[in-house]
């Protein structure tokens, strides 16, 4: 049987407050949108269609895939409305129709739907705590389903109804095309609505079958910014949960944050407060200390990052220490067994194996060589207000503290740079080199006094 995904995003989510439309809030780093699309491509459809109308060229941007059929909603006319646009495309079959808005169903959940569903139509249902704001299930003497109603259509009685429709459904494209053209806006709110098509199949003697959601978190539809942040902590719980069932300790589950993709290897060690973003790669045994942000990297085995340190778009070797309050920009690359240490920024510089750069100091684009110490406070001068210079530094050599290598410029092997060089010429291999001026003592000089003070 064909099953055609139809995904509703056009509404405005005028309760978000923001610019961005609502199905592109993001969502564990990513858009809401993306998270339905991603459920969708699960179930291998015949295609998928998502109906856009506010914001859609920037939807499109964010989520476009040669997978996609966008189909414009222009006037928001209601749920109803939006499937009747999608219509004209549909293959003959099954349509699921998901919100864009609705983004924590499983796959697992959408296939059973689509089962269920079996040449009829079946929804998906959840008994909701609070149902308000939701359209309420009326069955037949708590049997067969007779109809949706919406909250503001129902009397008080059926708004004490605690079944709730989700809003997803499973229904025949011929069943669509049978009811779509029948439904009225004659309603509260005036709009098509998706749901009244339920009550025309029953008026056919059509059966309505029900699926519940497993979870009642796996319904959540995001509306405004506190339904987001819930969903948010939901989605991250469950990737803390995957992540500790792979073996990962994650020191408390609350107080992480994967907005990306995250792949552990074994027994791997995350404190509290950590963020990973993109694509971010830890090998065995790999520690990251607390209150550290990880973001496009790949740290070897036994790596251990200290607290508070920002890791973007890097390769850190096996066994290396970083931090804390380390910061690697993108391209930094450094060996197995090097030190990073508290304030140090390394941009675009690749390091040899066990040097170290342990206190304050900024290197990039740089080319340092293995067994190398660079002292305290070392700056590479890299650039001249137009162009970017390379400092390349020899195996074996040492950087005095407070130096500043001018690029380009070329510091030997074995090396050693006196403390406080200004390096403007090429260092020669193992000898010393020392800049700055002769030291000079004024044994005259007085310290300027303070004219009402006299304490000095
Ligand atoms: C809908 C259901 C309700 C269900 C609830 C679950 C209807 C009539 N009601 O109500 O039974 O309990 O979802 O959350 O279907 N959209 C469009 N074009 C439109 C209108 C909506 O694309 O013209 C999209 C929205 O962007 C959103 C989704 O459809 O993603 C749901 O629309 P919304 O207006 O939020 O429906 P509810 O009133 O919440
Ligand atoms: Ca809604």
């Amino acid at each position: 049987m064909t099953t055609s995904v139809i995904v509703l995003a056009a509404g405005k989510g005028t309760r978000m407050n923001s610019a961005l439309p609502k199905v592109l809030q993001p969502l564990g780093g990513e858009p809401l949108l993306a998270h339905v699309l991603s459920a969708a491509r699960a179930l291998s459809p015949a295609a998928i269609h998502v109906v856009v109308g506010h914001g859609m060229d920037a939807v499109r941007r964010a989520c476009d895939g040669d997978d996609l059929r966008w189909v414009e909603q222009a006037e928001q006319l209601g749920t109803g409305h939006a499937v009747t646009q999608a219509l004209p495309y549909l293959e003959a079959g099954t349509a699921l129709v998901l919100y864009g808005d609705v983004p924590l169903v499983p796959a697992e959940t959408l296939a059973a739907l689509c089962t269920a569903a079996s040449g009829g139509v079946a929804l998906l249902v959840m008994t909701a705590p609070d149902p308000t704001g939701y359209g309420r299930i009326l069955r037949q003497d708590g049997g067969a389903v007779l109809g949706i109603v919406e909250e503001r259509d129902a009397t008080p009685a059926q708004r004490r109804i605690g079944e709730v429709n989700t809003g997803l459904m499973a229904i025949s494209v011929a069943m669509l095309r049978r009811y779509l053209p029948a439904i009225q806006p004659s309603n509260a709110q005036g709009e098509y609505y998706l749901t009244d098509v339920i009550g025309l199949a029953v008026a056919e003697g059509v059966p309505v079958q029900t699926v519940s959601v497993q979870h009642a978190e796996d319904a959540l539809g995001v509306n405004d910014k506190a339904q987001l942040a819930i969903v948010e902590r939901v989605l991250q719980r469950r990737r803390a949960e995957a992540l500790m069932r792979g073996g990962v300790t994650v020191v408390d589950p609350a107080r992480l944050d994967v907005r990306g993709e995250l792949i552990c290897g074994r027994d791997v060690f995350i404190d509290v407060n950590c963020v990973f973003e993109g694509r971010v790669i830890l090998g065995d045994g790999v520690r990251i200390g607390a209150q550290s942000v990880v973001r496009d990297c790949e740290l070897a085995a036994g790596v251990d990052v200290r607290p508070f340190s920002h890791l973007e778009g890097s390769r850190v070797g096996a066994a290396a220490r970083i931090g804390p309050y380390a910061r690697l920009r993108p391209g930094a690359d450094l060996a197995p067994d090097t030190h990073v240490g508290n304030f140090v920024e390394i941009k675009q510089a690749r390091v040899g194996r066990g040097s170290k750069i342990n206190h304050l100091s900024y290197i990039g684009d740089a080319e340092v060589g293995c067994n190398v110490n660079v002292g305290a406070g070392t700056i590479t001068c890299n650039y001249d207000g137009v162009n970017k210079h390379r400092t390349v530094i020899g195996d074996g050599a040492f950087i005095g503290s407070g130096s500043q290598l001018v690029a380009p410029v070329t510091v030997g092997e074995g090396a050693t740079v006196g403390a406080g060089t200004t390096l403007r010429k090429d260092a020669p291999p193992r000898q010393l080199t020392v800049g700055g001026g002769r030291q000079v003592t004024l044994s005259h000089w007085r310290r300027p006094q303070s004219k009402d003070r006299t304490d000095g």
